[in-house]
């Protein structure tokens, strides 16, 4: 299968895509750094730097278009969802190739947030999109935690396809087994599905739309879940002196309050006093990390390691989200704490993939690493 990878980054589906078989034949990105990191990775073929909306015509057909798209908000706030809404945004764009070149999948990944942002609104008006442009669409809120990486990062994936029946959905019968039976009767059944403009103010962690219908409910337990990676199992033995801030970080305690607790596996050890719960605050390495992002305000936050605190090296970085240690060395240590911070954990993106492939019913080789082929065999297609 071929895909196309969309706002690439540093690749994180294109090291996903590469770990099942699926070949990337095109990519972009407009950042100058990312595109130095994915030429120097996965060479310069198949990358086109620059802005998406000049490129649209480069665009070759392919079987999956896969991409973490930026999250910009829409512009209206009127009650009846439509293309208007979402015109000169990024997001139209993946529209606009989807209905250019009709490929048979798409896999997009953006933040959980997207579920509530702007009362639902803007979500709807997304899933609306996607839906009426031929696609059975089916999300799902995905956390790298369960994919054994040292992070607590809660990320939402958007599945589509074309070739489809209503109750032919993605998510495994043991994840689905926490609906009532009345519920996995209305999934399978789309006639029964809401209207997407008379969505609530919150999506679920879970759920199917097409054709301006949708149905959706609360999963939470993630039936294919890895063993749990804390941040210590991770951590660099012997890291630079740059990375250290102990008597710095000492004088802050005296400003701190204790805490020693853990929020969603996160230990914190310190808040600064009056701060927000996870602002300027000193982490234990007992539990994971939390959601790293690509704000230069993280750069601040201190870990204790034994009796020293320091902040996370740019390899741990790296570990944390599932990267190589070294695939970022294109770039100086501080630009890569924002491309990471920006990308999305391939083995999270492989999950959904192997959807794809699985129900595509293509047969390949997957390489060791990522993937567990063991997974595949939990998953089911029907109930
Ligand atoms: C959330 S990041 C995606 C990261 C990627 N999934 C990864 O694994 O690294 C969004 C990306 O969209 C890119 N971007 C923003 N505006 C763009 C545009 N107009 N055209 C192309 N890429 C754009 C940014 O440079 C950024 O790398």
């Amino acid at each position: 299968m071929k895909a196309i990878e969309l706002f690439s980054g540093i690749g994180g589906f294109r090291i996903a895509c590469d770990s099942l078989g699926i070949e990337t034949i095109w990519a972009n990105d407009i950042n100058a750094k990312a595109a130095a990191v994915y030429r120097a990775q996965f060479g310069s073929e198949s990358f086109h730097e620059g802005d998406i909306n000049h490129l649209l015509d480069t665009v070759p057909d392919h079987d999956i278009l896969t991409g973490g798209f930026p999250c910009q908000p829409f512009s209206s706030a009127g009650k009846k969802l439509g293309i208007e809404d979402m015109r000169g945004t990024l997001f139209e764009k993946i529209v606009d190739i989807l209905e250019r070149k009709s490929p048979r999948y798409f896999v997009l990944e953006n933040v959980k947030r997207l579920l509530s942002m702007d009362q639902g609104k803007h979500f709807a008006t997304i899933l609306d999109a996607l839906s009426r442009v031929g696609y059975l669409v089916e999300w799902r809120v995905l956390n790298a935690i369960d994919f054994g990486l040292a992070q607590n990062r809660e990320r939402i994936v958007i599945i589509g396809r074309k070739d489809h029946t209503p109750n032919s959905h993605l998510c495994t019968r043991e994840d689905i087994g926490e609906l009532t039976p009345h519920q996995i009767r209305q999934a399978a059944d789309a006639s029964s599905w809401k209207n997407i403009e008379d969505h609530g103010a919150k999506f679920n962690t879970w759920g199917l739309a097409l054709h301006g219908k949708f149905f959706h409910a609360k999963i939470n337990r993630f039936s294919e879940r890895q063993k749990d990676v804390k941040l210590h199992e991770v951590l660099e033995r012997h890291p630079d002196a740059r990375f250290f801030f102990t008597e710095d970080t000492l004088e802050r305690i005296k400003n701190s309050d204790e805490v020693n607790r853990y929020y969603s596996g996160v230990e914190i050890l310190y808040n600064q006093k009056g701060g927000a719960r996870m602002g300027y605050s000193i982490f234990g390495i007992n539990g994971v990390a939390p959601t790293l992002t690509c704000t230069a305000s993280r750069h601040y936050e201190r870990y204790r390691v034994g009796n020293e605190y320091r902040r996370l090296t740019n390899i741990e970085y790296a570990r944390i989200q599932g990267f190589p240690d070294h695939h970022c060395d294109t770039a100086s240590v501080y630009d890569q704490y924002t491309l990471y911070g920006n990308a999305v954990p391939p083995a999270l993106v492989a999950w959904a993939l192997r959807k794809v492939i699985h129900h595509e019913g293509t047969t390949f080789q997957p390489s060791p690493g990522i993937e567990s082929p063991a997974a595949l065999e939990t998953q089911m297609d029907l109930i």
